[in-house]
């Protein structure tokens, strides 16, 4: 029987203090051995957005602790772990440095490999915490900084099909949430409040819809939903309407982008069942999930998410990466540094700023 492989997860990307410890299991997934996540919305509430040096500040109050209670809670102690993992980009470099710095130091001290991890691996391999999955699939991410489709080929191997132009969904939700005023974080809160609302109210465009491939932009949305809240002059029952109608319109885009994007795959990967992994904080919403399960009965593939708990920022999925990379041997030296800007697809063109061309 093969050893099944424990190991410690960090994360300090954005706005959550998190550390965990988790451990393979023979269905191929992972035993959950702890999974804490301190937020700090409180912290940013009154900014209406993440501030990085109050951000910086919470992790470096609180990691010390975040990481002994993971430890405590898994009734594990170093020694009987494999190696541990932190998140080592992209995000905010001020954050992404103390999770890293005393990842790498854990590891020295404990004499343990280390794994330098990829935020967006993190996010790309989280349904298999709890779903044993193969690869290839199709990956959608819709998180706060990032939108895009990728083939999932292996640990480490992805193609990007599509990416935003510019906000990515997540943004979008929270300056929908802020100029609408209906609080933070935002996602959650648009979502809530789109339910007492009028999905067809307002129409709103939905840029590069027939263009791009699956290429998505949000920036024009974005600009019509400040236009008509400023006309509707805080009216609850109209903010709502404007909520659900930016909803609607989002699960229009996704509708139909990830349609574009799935013939893309099955023109480029052959497999007997197509898989369609929806990853991110974004991937919560239930209308979201609604709109793609709907999808997923039209064009017959298979659609799987992450548990809403391994949805936003975890460190039970930056350790499940570490897993995967350590099998493969994929370590880091305990000289790797942060990396802000860390696309999965590092061939992928840039598709932001003037001079872009769209096909
Ligand atoms: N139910 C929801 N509906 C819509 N959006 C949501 C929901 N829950 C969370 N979100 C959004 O998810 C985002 C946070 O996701 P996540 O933590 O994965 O992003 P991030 O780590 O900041 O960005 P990235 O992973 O791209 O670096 C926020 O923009 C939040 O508003
Ligand atoms: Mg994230």
């Amino acid at each position: 029987m093969t050893k099944k492989i424990t190991f410690l997860g960090i994360e300090t990307s954005c706005d959550e203090t998190a550390a965990a410890v988790i451990k393979e299991n023979s269905r191929g997934t992972a035993d959950i051995l702890s999974n804490i996540v301190s937020s700090q919305i409180s912290e940013h509430k009154k900014f209406g957005g993440v501030v990085p040096e109050l951000a910086a500040r919470a992790h470096l109050e609180n990691i010390d602790y975040i990481v002994k209670k993971a430890l405590e809670k898994s009734k594990i102690n170093l020694s009987q772990i494999d190696g541990v993992a932190a998140t080592a980009g992209p995000g905010l470099t001020v954050c992404l440095t103390i999770g890293l710095n005393i990842g790498k130091s854990i590891a020295a001290f404990s004499e343990k490999p280390f794994v330098g991890v990829n935020h967006l691996e993190g996010h790309a391999l989280s349904p298999g915490l709890e779903t044993p999955i193969d690869f290839p699939y199709l990956l959608l991410l819709i998180s706060g900084g990032h939108t895009q489709y990728l083939i999932v080929k292996d640990v480490g191997k992805y193609e990007q099909l599509g990416t935003t132009i510019d906000d990515a969904l997540g943004e979008a939700f929270d300056k929908t949430s802020k100029m609408l005023n209906l609080g933070y974080p935002g996602g959650p809160c648009v979502e809530k409040f789109s339910k007492l609302g009028n999905k067809n109210f307002f129409k709103l465009p939905e840029p590069i819809i027939n263009k791009a491939g699956c290429n998505l932009s949000f920036a024009g949305l974005k600009t019509a939903v400040l236009r008509e809240s400023k006309k509707i002059n805080d009216n609850e029952k109209m903010k709502y309407n404007l909520a659900a109608s930016f909803q609607n319109t989002i699960n229009k885009i996704l509708y139909k982008k990830t349609k574009i994007a799935l013939e893309m795959f099955k023109k480029k990967v052959q497999v007997k069942e197509v898989k369609l992994i929806v990853a991110g904080g974004v991937a919560a919403n239930k209308s979201i999930r609604d709109n793609l399960n709907n999808l997923s009965k039209e064009m017959n593939f298979k659609v799987i998410y992450p548990n809403t708990e391994f949805c936003g920022d975890n460190a039970a999925m930056i350790a499940w990466a570490g897993i995967k990379r350590f099998k493969k041997d994929l370590f880091d030296d305990l000289d790797i540094s942060v990396k802000s800007r860390w696309p999965l697809d590092e061939t992928a063109p840039f598709m932001k700023g003037p001079g872009l061309r769209l096909g």
